[in-house]
């Protein structure tokens, strides 16, 4: 179990539309049960989602893994291996 607040949402990004001019908010922390949207679950978590305004309508990959360097969209940082949990010895 990962003692870090953010959680792995998911192993691939998730295709969504977007609408010109909307405002979305984008959970990145993971906990959301609606991903990739936040619900609040972040709440204590220190975490605060990602607040943006589509810039054009269409579709696009967001990050579910949760660890992209280009939030909300995808960077294919879910391809990446995941560390392993600290085993407790030096
Ligand atoms: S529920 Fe994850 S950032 Fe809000």
């Amino acid at each position: 179990m990962s003692h870090s607040p953010i959680h792995r949402a998911g192993n691939a990004p998730v295709k969504v539309e977007l609408t010109e001019g909307e405002t979305y908010t984008w959970c990145a922390c993971g906990r959301s049960d609606n991903q990739p949207w936040c619900d609040g679950s972040h709440q204590g978590t220190g975490i605060d989602p990602v607040v943006f305004v589509a810039e054009r309508s269409g579709s696009v990959w967001l990050c579910l893994c949760k660890a992209t360097g280009t939030p909300p969209l995808c960077d294919s940082s879910h391809k990446k291996p995941v560390a392993k949990p600290d085993s407790g010895s030096v």
